[in-house]
């Protein structure tokens, strides 16, 4: 490849513009921008060099003309050359421009790219973010990210509840799903939580959660050889929400180290909402796989997390609990006791025809698996609990009017094949609480 002129190299190169620009870039040039919350004053910005030529000195540049130094995140197995850098004692809610770059090569980012900090506590005012699960690079994904792309804007966060690239061991992949997603992160941070398919050596054909934890910067990280004993849950305080993230593919038994983590963190939580999000759901009505609430001690089986962790859902108030892993969008109604019960009494039906949910008494359940990933021809029984399924792709829309009212939308692509003559609004819920 090396000796090929460039005429005969950029034929033999995939056609997509990416890679033409990339093949005549300049050493070190930067691509895969992206941003996460580390605290309420922090914020990580990572990306990926290519052609991969290491950086001796890899900078973010910010704010006024603060230079901070990155670090160096190769993994076996890659040939990227990727950097992470933390900036610290920013102001909450302030929106920042920066640069990424090889000070090297002199060769920086050109794009506008900019993230806000997480506002503070005492902001009531209102807010948006996106979240779904399950998106890869297919046809459906890449119709789902274009509309995502077209309403980012004005979103605070988006978040991904992991099952990210499905790269599988095939690290090209990394590189197509994040050109993907770019115009999701350029102006928005993006949070992640770890799926199966990120961090289980089998389904992830032994990633293990290293490119994950090499590309994502959470909160807290922490990635031993074992992945049972990952550090790879967090929360932050959005406002007047406390968003908790599990690991759900972490061991999550009562008297296991994330176990105890959720149960301070729900019982410090100072916020009026509480938000759960993990990729495997307690309740789903899918008949796929271990899905079934069935008391099954393993790992990852949806009656296991239900056992577990319901109890402190229901002791601890949470709201909402987002999911994924089944790739299709489910609403539920207030549910608790393992299905048991469903809280019927709060649900009323506003002028537009949706659902509100008036300070219901049990957790709400929204699967949101459905960005991208194959559709799994699971059936759908409906027990009582389950409000609304589509197995259609697409991502979910949330906003809060103000800390009193929630606002929930399941933005499927569209037509009948799902790649998008889209968006169109599927599913709307509201909850609402005194
Ligand atoms: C929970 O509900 C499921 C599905 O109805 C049932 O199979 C299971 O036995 C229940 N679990 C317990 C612990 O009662
Ligand atoms: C909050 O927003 C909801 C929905 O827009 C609205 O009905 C309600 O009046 C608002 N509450 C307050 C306290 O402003």
């Amino acid at each position: 490849m090396k000796f090929t002129p460039l005429a005969l190299l950029t034929l033999t190169l995939p056609s997509s513009t990416t890679s033409l620009l990339l093949s005549s870039a300049p050493a070190g040039t930067p691509s895969q921008v992206h941003t996460s919350y580390i605290s309420p004053t922090s914020v990580a910005v990572s990306w990926t060099a290519r052609p991969s030529t290491p950086c001796i000195k890899p900078v973010v540049n910010f704010g006024d003309d603060e230079i901070v130094d990155a670090v160096t995140e190769n993994y076996d197995g890659s040939d990227d050359s990727m950097y992470s850098a933390v900036l610290d004692k920013l102001i909450p809610g302030e929106t920042y421009s920066y640069t990424v770059g090889c000070s090297d090569y002199s060769t920086y980012s050109t794009d506008d790219f900019s993230f806000t900090v997480a506002p503070p506590e005492d902001d009531t005012s209102g807010f948006e973010f996106i979240a779904f699960g399950d998106m890869g690079v297919s046809a459906a994904a890449k119709a789902a990210t274009a509309n995502m792309a077209k309403d980012v804007d004005g979103k605070d966060f988006i978040f991904h509840n992991g099952d990210i690239s499905y790269a599988c061991g095939k690290d090209d992949v990394w590189d197509t799903w994040f050109d993907q997603v770019q115009p999701l992160q350029q102006n928005n941070i993006y949070m992640t939580s770890p799926g199966n398919h990120d961090l289980l050596p089998s389904d992830s054909a032994g990633e293990n959660g290293i490119p994950y934890t090499k590309r994502f910067k959470m909160p807290q990280q922490y990635l031993p050889d074992d992945p049972e004993d990952a550090v790879l849950y967090y929360s932050w305080v959005h406002k007047y929400v406390t968003m908790v993230v599990l690991s759900t593919d972490t061991d999550y038994f009562e008297g296991t180290p994330q176990y105890k983590w959720l149960e301070e963190t729900l019982a410090t939580v100072r916020t009026p909402w509480t938000i759960v999000a993990g990729h495997k759901n307690l309740y789903c009505s899918s008949t796929y796989g271990n899905n079934e609430r069935s008391p099954d001690g393993t790992r990852g089986n949806a009656g296991s997390l239900t056992n577990s962790l319901e109890p402190l859902f229901d002791k601890y108030n949470v709201d909402v609990f987002l999911g994924g892993h089944i790739h299709a969008y489910e609403r539920t109604y207030p549910v608790n006791t393992n299905g048991t019960f469903t809280d019927h009494d709060s649900v009323s039906v506003n002028e537009d025809g949706v659902e509100v949910y008036t300070n219901p008494s049990a957790t709400t359940y929204l699967v949101l698996g459905m960005a991208g990933a194959g559709h799994l021809g699971e059936e759908w029984p409906e027990p009582e609990w389950s409000a609304q399924h589509f197995e259609e792709y697409g991502y979910a829309r949330f906003e809060f009017t103000n800390s009193s009212a929630m606002k929930m939308e399941f933005v499927a692509n569209g037509n009948e094949d799902d790649m998008g003559d889209g968006p169109i609004v599927r599913d709307s819920m509201w909850i609402v609480k005194d």
